[in-house]
C-alpha cells in the first residue's frame, strides 16, 4: 500500500495503487489513452508480475520488496529533438537519491543506475509525440529497495548496500520529491544545461578511462559527452576521432 506525496507540487499527489498488476507502464499507458491521466499520476505496486525492461527485456521483482511505479509527464514543452532531457532528469534524480546514502553511485549510460558495478535502478521511458511536441511520457520505475536474492550477479539493492532494510512509503516519498524537484527544473525553470551538466557529473566513464565491446573487440574509451539527441560521445583508445554511439551499437565492459 502506498500514500499519495501531498507536499509534491506534480509529482505524485495523485496515485494509484494496485496490490498486483502486470505492468505499471501498461496501466499507465491505458490511463493516458482513455483521456485519464493527469500529469504527474503514479501507478504503482507491490507486485509487478510481467515487468518490462528495455530493449524487449523482463524487469524481475520480488513480490512487497522493491519500488515498481510509472509516472505519467505531459512534457508538451519539450521538443521531440530534446527527449533525452526527460531520460536525464529521471537518471539524475535516481543517482541523487542513491548518493544520499552511498558515494559508490554511478549513471550508466543511458539511465541505468549502478552501486559499485551492480544494476540497482533501471528505467523504461514510453513518449508519445505529437507533432514537434511530447504529448505524453511514461516514466517506468525499477528500484531495488529490499530485495537480496537476484537472478544475475550484477544486481544488487540498496538493502543489499547498505545491510538494513528500508520502509518502501518513506523510498518512495524521497525519491518521488527528487523526481518533482527534477521535473520543475525542465518544465518550469528551464534548466535544460544544468540538468545535462550533472548528469554528465555522475556518468561512468565520464573524463574517465572505462572499458567497452565494440565491434567484438574490448577496446578502452573515454566519455566525452552527450549529444543532445541521446548519443554517447566517446574518444576510443588507439582510434582517430570522437565516435558516437546509440543503444546496441557499444556495450559496457564492468571489472575484468
Ligand atoms: C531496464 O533497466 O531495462 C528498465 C526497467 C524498468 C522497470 C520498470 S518497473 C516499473 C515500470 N513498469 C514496467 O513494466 N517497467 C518499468
Amino acid at each position: 500500500m502506498y500514500n499519495p506525496i501531498h507536499n509534491n507540487l506534480i509529482i505524485g499527489k495523485k496515485l494509484i495503487y494496485l496490490p498486483s498488476c502486470h505492468s505499471t507502464n501498461d496501466i499507465a499507458a491505458e490511463l493516458v489513452l482513455n483521456g485519464l491521466a493527469e500529469e504527474g499520476t503514479v501507478v504503482i505496486t507491490d507486485n509487478q508480475v510481467g515487468g518490462r525492461g528495455q530493449r524487449g527485456t523482463k524487469w524481475l521483482s520480488e513480490p512487497s520488496q522493491n519500488l515498481t511505479f510509472s509516472v505519467i509527464l505531459r512534457p508538451k514543452f519539450l521538443p521531440v529533438a530534446e527527449q533525452f532531457l526527460i531520460s536525464q532528469m529521471v537518471a539524475l534524480a535516481i543517482y541523487d537519491y542513491f548518493s544520499f546514502y552511498t558515494n559508490q553511485v554511478k549513471i550508466k549510460w543511458p539511465n541505468d543506475i549502478y552501486i559499485s558495478s551492480k544494476k540497482v535502478s533501471g528505467t523504461l521511458i514510453e513518449n508519445a509525440v505529437q507533432g514537434y511536441g511530447i504529448s505524453s511520457s511514461i516514466v517506468g520505475i525499477g528500484i531495488n529497495i529490499n530485495q537480496t536474492r537476484f537472478e544475475t550477479a550484477r544486481s544488487t539493492s540498496l538493502a543489499e548496500a547498505l545491510g538494513t532494510t528500508l520502509n518502501l512509503q518513506s523510498e518512495f516519498e524521497k525519491l518521488g520529491g527528487l523526481l518533482d524537484a527534477g521535473y520543475l527544473r525542465l518544465k518550469t525553470m528551464k534548466q535544460n544545461q544544468v540538468i545535462r551538466d550533472l548528469y554528465l557529473k555522475g556518468l561512468h566513464g565520464y573524463q574517465n578511462s572505462v572499458k567497452f565491446n565494440y565491434l567484438n573487440e574490448r577496446v578502452a574509451g573515454v566519455v566525452t559527452g552527450i549529444e543532445n539527441s541521446g548519443r554517447l560521445l566517446v574518444k576510443l583508445e588507439g582510434k582517430e576521432g570522437i565516435y558516437d554511439f546509440g543503444l546496441k551499437e557499444i556495450e559496457w565492459v564492468w571489472d575484468e
